[in-house]
């Protein structure tokens, strides 16, 4: 069984204390971490912009994972890139030309993700799949963290992975939402790549431990 790498996310942590968070991160064993931007009309909320990533930059040489819960995602990607991102992901719902945004991610440099909610079947993306660098697949309703998983969100790992076999597509698989101690066994099962988890992570008493669980590992 492969071991996945783990991307805390940000949005559970004390966002008056970022600076600890961060190096809580850093310290843990995780060797991503994950930003969820939110611009209160894709989801309700608003999280944070591209000033963040850039700020935190200096603060941690790990794998910066941007998603980006937005509306006109396009509008967004330069700053982002400029800002440090290494994966800058959008979800292709809010998009008419998504492929134009894979490119256009590409040519900042940076590796492309795309996002799909619960609701969004796989098909939907299948012309997208020869370019992604990273699909993620939500499992729970974009927003907020702390939600129950979805389980029959982890039905699409399982069949995006068998397609990447088939055609031999190059993308990581990540899933993101409810991912804890129990939730990662069937994840890991389904063939993630890669673990979100905000909760999980920013609640835990021991970070470390609670990577490590994350990851299947004693
Ligand atoms: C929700 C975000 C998730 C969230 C995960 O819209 O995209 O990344 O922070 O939080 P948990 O792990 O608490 O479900
Ligand atoms: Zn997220």
């Amino acid at each position: 069984m492969k071991i996945p790498i783990i991307a805390p996310s940000l949005l559970s942590a004390d966002f008056s204390q970022l600076v600890s968070g961060i190096e809580l991160i850093n310290q843990s064993g995780a060797e991503w971490i994950h930003f969820d931007v939110m611009d209160g009309s894709f989801v309700p909320p608003i999280t944070f912009g591209a000033k963040m990533v850039k700020d935190a930059r200096k603060h941690s040489s790990l794998i910066f994972d941007v998603h980006l819960m937005t509306e006109h995602p396009e509008t967004r990607i330069e700053d982002f890139a400029e800002a440090g991102a290494d994966y800058i992901t959008f979800h292709p719902e809010a998009a008419v030309h998504a492929h134009r945004i894979v490119q256009q991610i590409h040519k900042t440099g940076k590796k492309a993700g795309i996002s799909i909610v619960p609701s969004t079947p796989v098909s939907f993306i299948r012309e997208l799949c020869p370019f992604a660098d990273l699909i993620l697949i939500m499992t729970v309703n974009p927003g907020y963290g702390g939600q129950t998983l979805i389980r029959e969100c982890l039905d699409k790992v399982s069949l995006l992975r068998a397609l990447r076999e088939e055609k031999g597509y190059g993308y990581l698989l990540s899933v993101d939402g409810g991912i804890n101690k129990d939730t990662s066994v069937s994840a890991r099962d389904a063939g993630t790549d890669v673990m979100v988890a905000g909760t999980a992570f920013f609640s835990a008493e021991n970070p470390k431990q609670a990577v490590k669980n994350l990851k299947g590992l004693k």
